[in-house]
C-alpha cells in the first residue's frame, strides 16, 4: 500500500463506522497557550473533550500534521521524526474502549492485513476491561502485556488537559532483529518492535500541578503513525525507505552525488536533510517564521541543523529550497497550503539559509579549533588549582612573548586554529589578571570569587566547551546551542549550559543598557545635531587607547 492508500483506507474505514472526517488543524495550535506546536491528533479535539465546545459530530476522524520537539537531536537514526502525520479516530462522549479496540483490530487485520502473529498488545497496569476486549477478539493472553504509567498512560499534550490510560498495538519484526536482551519487549528502545497505534481512553483532566479529575464524559483518542505504518506495509525497516521519503532522498542524491546506505555518516546526513527539509516546509506553510525563541527557534534550529548536515554531504551552497520544492510537489495535493504558499515558503527558507550560510564555514572552523585546543591541554592541568595557576603563568608569558610580535613561535601557533588559540589565551589571561588582583588587592573577596570561577572554567576546559564559547558560536555565527552540543558530544565534550545562559542574560542586560544610551528617538538625534560637532571617528583599528572629550549627555530624553 502506498502511503496515500493507507491515509484514505483509514479515513474511509472510520467513515463507514459513522465518523465525520475533519481536516488537519495547523501545526500552530491557535488558542492553546499550553502547547508550542500541535503534537497529536487530539489537540484540535481538546475543547470537545473537556466540554468547552460542541463537536460537529461525536465521532471524528483525521489525518493530522504533528510536530514533536523532544527528539530533534536524534533525528537521523532509523526511527525518530520531528514532523509526522498521525491518523486518529475520536469519540467525544460516544463509544469507549470496546468499540475503539474492536475497530482498531478490524482495521489492522482485515484492511491492512498485518499478520496477527506479528502483533503485540500492551494495556495499563490495572486495565482488566481493556485486556478482556482484546482476549474476546482472539488475541492470545501471552501477547498482552501490562505496562505502567511511563508507557501506557498518555497525555496531557502540553502542561494540562485531557489524558488517560492507553492500550497500544506493536508490530514485531521478529526474534533476531533487536537487541536480543532477555527482557526485550514492545516497550524496548531497540528496533525489534514498532509501536503503530495508541488507543487512549481519555477520561481524566490533569491540571498544571498534576492533579487529575474525571472528565464529565469518557472519550476516545487514538493515534496511528502514518510513516511507521507505511514502512510495515511497504516491507521496509525504516521510514526513510518508504514512498513518503524516497522522492526527497533521490533529490538529495542528485544534488550531492552520494548514495543512501553508502556509509553510516552519509545515511544519517541524508535522513536529517530530508526529515528537517520536510518539517521546515510544513512549519513555514503554517505561519512559523525563524526567530530566537518559541516555535520560531525550533524552526531556526532544525533549518540550521539541516544546513550543517548538508555540508557533511559536500554541499557548499544553500540547497534547502530544492528539498522544499520536492515536498510541495509531493504533498501539495493533500495539504493545499503548501501549493498556495509555495513562493513564500521558498523565500523564507532562502533568506534564513543564506543568513546562516554566510557564517557557517567560519563558525565550523572556530568550533573545530575549540575542540582541537582541548587535545593539547595537558591532563595535569585539571589536577589542582596551583598547577593551573602556574600553567597559566607559563602559558601567558609564552603567549605575551610570542603572539604579539608574531615571531619565533608562529609556526607552532598556526598548528592550532589561530582563533581558538587566541580564545584560550583570553581565558588564561583573564584568570591570570584575576589571580594578580588577589595578590595585589587588600580586599580580595570579590577577586577571589572571580578567579575561582575562571579556574573552574579552565579546570573543565578539557571536557567542556565553556558557556562563553557556546555563546560566541551562537551570537557571532548563528550556531544554535543544541547544534554546538551535538558536535561537541561527537568529540567527547559537553557544553556548559548554565554558563551559556549567563552569557545570554549578560547580553540581554547589555542590550537594555545600549537602548538606554543609544540615540533612541528623534529628539535625541536633534540634540546631537544641535551640538554641531564633527562625526566621532572610530580609531579602534589602529589604537588600543585614546584621549577623547565628552561633549554632551542626554538623560531621560533631556540634554
Ligand atoms: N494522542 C495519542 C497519541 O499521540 O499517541
Amino acid at each position: 500500500m502506498k502511503s496515500s492508500d493507507i491515509r484514505s483506507a483509514y479515513l474511509d474505514f472510520y467513515k463507514e463506522k459513522g465518523h465525520t472526517v475533519v481536516p488537519s488543524s495547523s501545526l500552530v495550535p491557535h488558542g492553546d497557550p499550553t502547547l508550542l506546536l500541535t503534537s497529536a491528533g487530539m489537540v484540535q479535539m481538546k475543547p470537545y473533550f473537556i466540554g468547552e465546545a460542541t463537536p460537529p459530530s461525536p465521532r471524528l476522524v483525521s489525518c493530522q500534521k504533528c510536530f514533536r520537539t523532544t527528539d530533534i537531536d536524534v533525528v537521523g537514526d532509523a526511527g525518530h521524526l520531528t514532523y509526522f502525520e498521525m491518523l486518529g479516530n475520536f469519540s467525544i462522549g460516544d463509544y469507549f474502549k470496546k468499540e475503539a479496540i474492536a475497530w482498531s483490530w478490524e482495521f489492522v487485520i482485515e484492511r491492512l492485513k498485518l499478520p496477527q502473529e506479528n502483533l503485540w498488545i500492551t494495556v495499563f497496569l490495572d486495565d482488566d476491561e481493556a485486556e478482556n476486549y482484546w482476549l474476546d477478539l482472539g488475541v492470545a493472553k501471552d501477547r498482552i502485556l501490562r505496562c505502567d504509567e511511563k508507557d501506557n498512560f498518555w497525555g496531557p499534550a502540553g502542561e494540562s488537559g485531557p489524558c488517560g490510560p492507553c492500550s497500544e498495538i506493536h508490530y514485531d519484526f521478529g526474534e533476531g532483529t533487536g537487541c536480543g536482551s532477555s527482557d526485550c519487549g514492545p516497550s524496548c528502545d531497540c528496533d525489534r518492535f514498532s509501536e503503530i497505534w495508541n488507543l487512549v481512553f481519555t477520561e481524566l483532566d490533569q491540571d498544571a500541578e498534576g492533579n487529575r479529575t474525571p472528565l464529565k464524559q469518557k472519550n476516545i483518542d487514538t493515534g496511528m503513525g502514518l510513516e511507521r505504518t507505511a514502512a510495515l506495509m511497504q516491507g521496509k525497516r525504516n521510514v526513510y525507505e518508504t514512498d513518503l521519503f524516497t522522492p526527497m532522498m533521490d533529490r538529495i542524491a542528485d544534488l550531492t552525488g552520494r548514495r543512501y546506505g553508502e556509509t553510516d555518516t552519509v545515511t544519517k546526513a541524508m535522513r536529517v536533510v530530508a526529515e528537517h527539509g520536510r518539517a521546515i516546509t510544513f512549519l513555514i506553510a503554517d505561519g512559523v517564521i525563524p526567530s530566537n525563541d518559541g516555535r520560531g527557534y525550533v524552526l531556526r534550529r532544525i533549518l540550521r541543523r539541516a544546513a550543517l548536515f548538508g555540508r557533511k554531504l559536500g554541499l557548499t551552497e544553500a540547497f534547502l529550497t530544492k528539498i522544499a520544492e520536492i515536498v510541495v510537489e509531493q504533498m501539495g495535493d493533500i495539504y493545499p497550503e503548501l501549493t498556495s504558499q509555495r513562493d513564500y515558503i521558498l523565500k523564507v527558507i532562502d533568506i534564513e539559509e543564506e543568513k546562516f550560510d554566510r557564517t557557517i564555514t567560519d563558525g565550523l572552523e572556530r568550533l573545530e579549533g575549540m575542540i582541537e585546543i582541548r587535545s593539547i591541554i595537558p591532563k595535569e592541568y585539571v589536577a589542582d588549582t596551583d598547577t593551573i595557576r602556574n600553567r597559566i603563568l607559563e602559558l601567558t608569558q609564552w603567549a605575551d612573548n610570542t603572539f604579539y610580535d608574531y615571531g619565533p613561535k608562529l609556526e607552532e601557533m598556526s598548528a592550532l586554529k589561530r582563533e581558538a588559540w587566541i580564545f584560550a589565551h583570553g581565558i588564561l589571561n583573564d584568570a591570570l589578571s584575576s589571580a594578580r588582583q588577589i595578590q595585589t588587592s587588600g580586599d580580595g573577596n570579590e577577586a577571589e570569587t572571580v578567579v575561582e570561577k575562571e579556574l573552574s572554567i579552565i579546570a573543565k576546559m578539557p571536557t567542556h566547551l565553556s558557556g562563553f564559547e557556546v555563546f560566541r558560536l551562537w551570537d557571532t555565527f548563528g550556531f544554535p546551542k543544541e547544534i554546538t552540543s551535538e558536535i561537541a558530544a561527537e568529540n567527547g565534550l559537553s557544553i556548559d549550559l548554565e554558563g551559556f545562559e549567563e552569557e545570554m542574560e549578560a547580553q540581554r542586560e547589555r542590550a537594555r543598557g545600549a537602548k538606554k544610551f543609544g540615540l533612541a528617538d528623534k529628539s535625541d538625534q536633534a540634540y546631537y545635531e544641535s551640538l554641531d560637532v564633527p562625526p566621532t571617528e572610530f580609531v579602534g583599528y589602529g589604537e588600543f587607547f585614546t584621549d577623547t572629550l565628552v561633549v554632551g549627555l542626554i538623560v531621560d530624553g533631556e540634554p
